[in-house]
């Protein structure tokens, strides 16, 4: 009832020449019938050549993060009606990275996700605990306080079009993924916590990505998951081949 959904997340990675290369290797390969929902979010630069060569394919495009206004001066930033003309359907909002790097924090990405949603864009809002809080023992308590930050105010209507994506920081680029049962634990409780905020038949219906050093070797057990419902990949995006065998095994995962 949760169709599995296949991102990638390319971070500061590809040129428009790279990502062509990319796309035209990955339709090669045959993305027609597979089962899962396909997203890739490429740099901003990419984006134009990703939505015309996926053209027609099942890909949908997405942006790496936007900015809450709608214009003005912020130099660097992008907005989502910029996003939307340029082909996007989905943006991610709350990576760690631009936690750590960018200080963004709850409130921030609470802005966000309203501005995407007010522009037609899906958020993918990603929420995750450090390494040092998961040894302090307060996953929970940090998941908790990101999720409800996120979606303070948000009417249940609102909630059934997000998405959210666990990623562990200290999973992220290090090889160190969450074991599939540490991953289930922690999206079983996300699942619980939605619940709460809007009720157990949008919990049931809304999708929770892993992400974290995720790749064609761990996905099968990670998707087998009971609240797995897709993953969010960084460095096995950025071939095609790789990305291509996880959308593979995950058109194999019957549940
Ligand atoms: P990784 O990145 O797959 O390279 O660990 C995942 C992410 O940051 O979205």
């Amino acid at each position: 009832m949760r169709n599995l959904l296949i991102a990638g997340n390319w971070k500061m990675n590809h040129t428009a020449a790279a990502t062509e290369t990319f796309c035209r290797e990955l339709r090669a390969r045959g993305l027609e019938g597979k089962r899962p929902d396909i997203l890739l979010c490429p740099p901003f630069t990419s984006i134009g050549t990703m939505v015309s060569l996926l053209k027609g394919s099942p890909v949908h495009v997405g942006g790496q993060n936007l900015h809450q206004q709608d214009k003005g001066a912020f130099t660097g930033e992008i907005s989502a009606a910029m996003l939307r003309e340029a082909g996007c359907s989905h943006v991610l909002i709350g990576h760690s990275e631009r936690r750590q790097y960018f200080h963004e924090d709850d409130a921030g990405v609470n802005a966000k996700t309203r501005k995407a949603l007010e522009n037609g864009l899906t958020p993918v809002i990603c929420i995750g605990e450090t390494r040092e809080e998961r040894e302090k023992g307060v996953t929970n308590a940090v998941i908790k306080t990101q999720l409800s930050g996120a979606l303070a105010g948000f009417a249940v209507g609102e909630i059934r079009k997000m998405l959210i994506a666990y990623e562990p920081v200290w999973a992220i680029g290090t090889g160190l993924t969450a074991t599939p049962e540490q991953a289930q634990e922690v999206h079983r409780y996300i699942r619980k916590l939605l619940s709460e905020i809007a009720g157990a038949e949008t919990a049931q219906l809304l999708r929770i990505l892993y992400g974290g050093s995720a790749k064609p070797d761990n996905a099968a057990e990670l998707l087998s998951e009971a609240d797995i419902d897709g993953l969010l990949i960084g460095g096995a995006s950025l071939k095609a081949e790789d990305f291509f065998r996880i959308i593979e095994i995950a058109d194999t995962i019957n549940k």
